[in-house]
């Protein structure tokens, strides 16, 4: 039997917005809920929001998402929050390993790994980032260096449940630029491929979200690529039309 996986469409909102943005969420509640369960939404706002978005999505399907976590509960990591404190927050799920934490942070593989352990620790859904540089994609290493990230920054012990893997090839985000449906193909296979070798048992059910650049115009194309689970959206998923433009591909 086929393994059916829900898509998921998240949006990453960076540092972007104020307690004025939980008015946002009006539309983007109510597109959620319009797409009865065919696929599911969910939004991560940056850390001062976490609680107030939470507070405002409660009783509905749209879920809430930290966008880091630090590896420990707690102690002395001045300006950190840790993983029990976004679900304290209302949090479900953290994003880890984004592209923007690897380069400004200098967060390597096993950073992100404790991460996402943190994350199950703390009983949320780790949604794990992967992906390759320009330079990296032109040189033909793209499947290399997304494997080697998966490697070392995916733990033991993920189920359907506690996993998301998100492809975000690095000169896509925020510039307009997506890699062609082929290329989408091939690595989004190339993913599942490692998460059936290295995890039997969840492998074919982990989703696999394409992100960077993500827009209404092309997601249509993108979401129906085999292996695409859905979108992690940046720029588009500040605001509801927008962001329904894509998600609403499900409908
Ligand atoms: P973008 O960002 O949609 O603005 O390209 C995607 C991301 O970084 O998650």
């Amino acid at each position: 039997m086929a393994t059916t996986r829900q898509p998921l469409v998240a949006g990453n909102w960076k540092m972007n917005g104020f307690a004025v943005s939980v008015s946002e969420l009006a539309g983007i509640i109510e597109g959620a809920a319009s797409l009865n369960g065919k696929a599911g939404m969910m939004v991560c706002p940056p850390a001062t929001l976490v609680a107030a978005f939470a507070g405002r999505a409660k009783g509905t399907v749209l879920a809430i998402g930290g966008q880091d976590c630090h590896a420990k509960e707690n102690g002395a990591f001045t300006g950190d929050i840790s993983a029990e404190m976004l679900r304290d927050a209302g949090a479900s799920a953290v994003i880890v390993g984004h592209s923007e934490r690897r380069q400004y942070h200098a967060e390597t593989d096993a950073d992100v790994s404790a991460k996402a352990q943190a994350a199950w620790r703390a009983g949320l859904m780790a949604i794990v980032c992967v992906g390759e540089t320009r330079d990296e994609r032109v040189s033909g290493k793209a499947l290399d260096v997304v494997g080697t990230q998966l490697a070392g920054s995916l733990p033991d012990g993920c189920t359907t449940a506690n996993l998301v893997v998100a492809y975000e090839p690095v000169w896509a985000i925020g510039t307009g630029l997506t890699p062609t449906a082929q290329d989408v193909a091939e690595m989004h296979n190339f993913i599942r491929q490692q998460l059936v070798a290295r995890f039997p048992a969840a492998g074919e059910g982990v989703r696999i979200l394409y992100g960077g650049s993500v827009k209404p115009a092309n997601a249509k194309e993108l979401m129906g690529v085999p292996n695409v689970d859905g979108a992690l959206v940046g720029g588009a998923s500040l605001k509801a039309a927008d962001f329904m433009g894509i998600a609403g591909v499900y409908r």
